[in-house]
């Protein structure tokens, strides 16, 4: 980068003083082999993991427990996940996983994965994956996480589904570690046989006064003693009473954010209180607001990248696309949100869902995030 631009920057002075200070008691993270293996030592772009065990879960989902190929697993934040990155049926692809352990847990990372029907990835982790096989996965990342600084020290927690792994090492790390926090859990499923981790999180509750549990399912069985339905604006009321001074955490599928966000605006409950994980692309994309009419899901355009031409789906997204080619960016979180897949449409129009937020210069220089954005007509990009 240009010397003249760096100066410009923010703190540039400080950052030159502090460097001076280091350099002047021996510690020079310019010289070679300086910074980089302390970045690469918190912030590894890949893990080599070793699946050590899997461990049946409710709902026909199972954990697995990773061990390192490498002698460590980097540091996370309860609520962050990693990417796996397998090859299935010849395309190379990755999907992010919660890591439901807690970081007080060192020795392994555990990621509970649920089936989705036709799913690719669910499939081949449930079914193909066994002790021993290796995996190779992301560093941690992701925003969804307790900030001590800026969050209440009352949380409440909805989750739905499989929703609940980033609360599971949330509230490990605060009950094992014994942090002055109270946690209220909402879980929402359709049968509460489908409430993973549940035998668990009871006992949980029976042993910690600040951690209060409380299932929510829609098809109850005559023996569940449980609120049924949906989790609403009245029953969070009456578990949690006034909304003031607790930060609000959802996991979900996304029609859960489009029910309980309503919910909780009911309650007055600020939006800045309330923080929400990614949810990943759109189930079906042209059910999404703002999707063209005269455009089918089915429709195929030619997109031209680095000298080839390859064809894209309207209703799958261009990252898909680009790894049924061989020919995909580096992906992390597929929401939207990391920024990794960040691809230059140089021509053609790429739908994208309401909710994707691209930083202001990419939007300016013709970015966009390859993992969700659709094709709607024939493109020009570069990787
Ligand atoms: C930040 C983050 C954390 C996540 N953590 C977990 C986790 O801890 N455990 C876990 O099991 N999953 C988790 N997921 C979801 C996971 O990344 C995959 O999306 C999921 O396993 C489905 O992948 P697949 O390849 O099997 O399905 P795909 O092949 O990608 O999808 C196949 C079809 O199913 C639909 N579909 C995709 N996902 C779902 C869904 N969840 N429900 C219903 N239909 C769907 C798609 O629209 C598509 O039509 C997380 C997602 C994100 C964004
Ligand atoms: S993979 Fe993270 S923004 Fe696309």
């Amino acid at each position: 980068m240009d010397l003249e631009i760096i100066k410009q920057f923010d703190g540039y002075e400080d950052v030159v003083r502090e460097a001076e200070v280091c350099r002047k008691y021996g510690l020079d993270y310019n010289a070679e082999g300086g910074a980089e293996p302390v970045v690469r030592l918190y912030h590894p772009d890949r893990l080599n993991l070793r699946v050590a065990e899997v461990i049946e879960e409710a709902g026909s989902a199972k954990t697995l427990r990773l061990v390192s190929e490498d002698g460590y697993l980097p540091p996370f934040l309860a609520g962050q996940y990693i990417a796996l990155y397998v090859q299935v049926g010849g395309i190379r692809t990755g999907r992010p996983y919660s890591i439901a352990s807690p970081p007080n847990q060192t020795g392994y990372y555990d990621l509970t994965v649920r089936r989705v029907p036709e799913g690719l990835v669910s499939n081949y982790l449930l079914d193909e994956v066994k002790p021993g096989h290796r995996l190779e996965s992301s560093g941690p990342a992701g925003h969804f996480h307790h900030n001590p600084l800026f969050h209440d020290s009352t949380m409440i927690c909805l989750a739905g589904g499989s929703g609940i792994t980033p609360f599971a090492s949330m509230i490990r790390e605060v009950l094992e570690r014994g942090l002055d926090r109270t946690i209220y859990l909402f879980y929402g499923n359709k049968r509460l046989g489908e409430a993973i981790y549940h035998d668990r999180l009871m006992d949980l509750s029976r042993h910690f006064d600040n951690f209060i549990y409380i299932p929510v399912v829609e098809e109850p069985e005559e023996s569940d003693r449980c609120p049924v339905g949906l989790i609403t604006a009245g029953l969070i009321r009456d578990m949690v009473g006034e909304v003031k001074d607790k930060t609000f955490y959802l996991c979900g599928p996304r029609a859960m954010y489009d029910f309980c966000v309503p919910e909780l605006e009911k309650l007055e409950a600020p939006r800045r209180k309330i923080i929400k994980e990614v949810y990943g692309a759109p189930l079906d994309v042209q059910r999404s607001p703002g999707w063209p009419e005269a455009v089918r899901a089915d429709d195929t355009f030619p997109v031209r990248v680095g000298g080839r031409t390859v064809q894209a789906r309207a209703g799958e997204s261009l990252l898909t696309a680009l790894e049924k080619s061989g020919l995909a960016p580096p992906s992390v979180c597929r929401s939207g949100e990391c920024s990794l897949c960040r691809v230059k449409l140089v021509s053609g129009r790429v739908f994208q869902p309401s909710g994707v937020s691209l930083r202001k210069a990419d939007q300016r220089f013709g970015y966009v995030h390859a993992c969700v954005s659709y094709p709607l007509e024939e493109l020009e990009i570069l990787l």
